[in-house]
């Protein structure tokens, strides 16, 4: 008797400039897994008839992304604490007897690049000047408090956005102005840009960054270039710097596990793979 090949996806929509089907993909065929990765477009008013019949055809899980991230966690039968905590889901897993977990990943992908690029920093290390106040961003504060993180002092655009996750997170996230990055970056360990600035296509990052200094690190989400001017300017400034593709790896690292059954490595070769056009 032969198993069913075990699915998994990415639900998105557009779904079609999404990496990780290669990367899943990559993962199989390394490590000689029986299984595929398929990306699939669904519209919002679909997606709890597609999440009731995925296992019906063989899906062990899927990835959720832009823009059912909120709504796969509302429609979830389990949801594991960071997933509650971050109010979003990017990962589930179809459940024995119906229905499925929603957990996400995103802060654990953010947290695990930057853990494992900058083996001597941690979150504990000191104050986290953190811009952006999005879905990224609330992962990431969520990871960072998680890990220890003694303070984090948050700016966005929209300053609402910021006073409202840090109500939600309680007293270690401090508001403040956007563009106050002099007392934002006095005395920080860690220097972490969740918006899009910077982004090819998007407007350059162009706050004052002079505040950063060589002993703290700093990393982009974005990674598209790899090497942000965010980056460049912090490096110019003799601080080390992690670019944001790491995160898009390693936050792929629980589901493929736990779908597959398999032993995931973030490692150079996914890196090329990743890049390749
Ligand atoms: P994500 O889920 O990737 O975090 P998002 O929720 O759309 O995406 O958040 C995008 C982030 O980039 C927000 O912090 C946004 O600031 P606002 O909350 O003020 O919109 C920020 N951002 C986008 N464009 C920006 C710009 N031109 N200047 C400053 N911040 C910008």
């Amino acid at each position: 008797m032969s198993k069913q090949i075990p699915l998994a996806g990415v639900i998105g929509n557009p779904v079609g400039h999404s990496k990780s089907p290669r990367m899943h993909g990559h993962w199989l065929e390394s490590q000689n897994l029986p299984g595929h990765y398929v990306p699939l477009e669904v519209d919002a008013q679909d997606l709890p008839d597609v999440l009731a019949a995925m296992p019906r055809m063989g899906f062990v899980g899927t990835n959720v992304t832009i823009p059912h991230k909120e709504a796969a966690l509302a429609g979830a039968r389990r949801v594991t604490p960071r997933a509650r905590a971050i109010g979003a889901a990017n990962t589930l897993t179809f459940l024995p007897g119906g229905g499925y977990e929603a957990d996400n990943t995103d802060g654990y992908g953010f947290y695990a690049n930057l853990a494992q690029s900058a083996q001597d920093w941690a979150a504990s290390d000191g104050p986290v000047a953190l811009f952006g106040a999005g879905g990224a961003a609330r992962a990431i504060l969520h990871a960072m408090l998680e890990a220890g993180a003694p303070e984090i002092r948050l700016m966005n655009r929209t300053r609402a956005r910021a006073e409202s996750l840090a109500a939600a997170f309680g007293p270690r996230v401090r508001v403040l102005d956007w563009g106050e990055t002099g007392p934002a970056l006095a005395g920080a360990a860690t220097v972490v840009n969740t918006t899009s600035l910077g982004m090819a296509g998007q407007p350059a990052f162009d706050l004052d960054l002079s505040g950063i200094r060589p002993e703290m690190l700093a990393t982009d989400i974005v990674y598209t270039p790899l090497e942000t001017p965010f980056l460049q300017a912090a490096a110019r400034r003799g601080a080390r710097i992690v670019d944001g593709l790491g995160m898009l790896l390693w936050q792929g690292v629980p589901g493929f596990n736990r779908w597959f059954g398999g032993d995931a490595q973030v490692t150079p070769e996914l890196r090329e793979l990743m890049l390749a056009p």
